[in-house]
């Protein structure tokens, strides 16, 4: 289990265990590979990140994470595994969040585009990434450093 702040100085605490803060996560993060380049999506508030968000009535989280990859960057995904979980606690809530590594097939047009700006693929992700302000807060925290190991090797990180 690690523990540490957030961009907004709001605690994380994130775990690669089965589930350690809720079975049922109401928002997901996927980090994505297509070929041999990270698959990123614009937001247009929050600049550069792997797409995730919140987890709809009657969908499961694995559900979610595909239809957020396809709605935020057009990426189908061919593969979805699990990696681990993690809790923000804000002022006004809490929310929890399960982290996938999926394997990108194709890319296609994207479909929430009052989102975002759709696909953004990087040969590499940069090594000074959490000054880097092109790149959304989500990105910038020690979530992404942590959960980037347990991307399987042979994915190319
Ligand atoms: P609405 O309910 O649609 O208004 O959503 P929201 O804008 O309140 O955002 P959401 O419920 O997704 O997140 C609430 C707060 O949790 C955000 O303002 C962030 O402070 C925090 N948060 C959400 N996702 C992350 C994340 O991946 N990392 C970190 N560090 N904080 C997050």
């Amino acid at each position: 289990m690690y523990t540490f702040k957030d961009y907004y100085h709001n605690k994380v605490e994130l775990s690669f265990q089965p589930q350690p803060f809720s079975a049922e996560p109401k928002h997901v993060w996927v980090i994505c590979r297509y070929r041999d380049q990270w698959l990123l999506t614009h937001h247009l508030r929050r600049g550069l990140e792997f797409p995730g968000g919140k987890v709809e009535p009657g969908e499961t989280p694995e559900e979610a994470a595909v239809r957020e990859v396809r709605e935020e960057t057009g990426g189908i995904v061919s593969h979805l595994e699990y990696l681990g979980q993690y809790k923000v606690s804000g002022k006004d809530k809490i929310i929890i969040k399960n982290i996938y590594f999926a394997v990108i097939s194709d890319v296609q047009e994207h479909t929430h585009h009052d989102e975002t700006k759709g696909s953004v693929l990087l040969d590499e992700l940069p090594a000074n990434l959490k000054d880097d302000k092109r790149f959304s807060f989500i990105m910038r925290d020690d979530v992404l450093v942590h959960s980037l190991v347990h991307v399987p090797d042979n994915a190319g990180r």
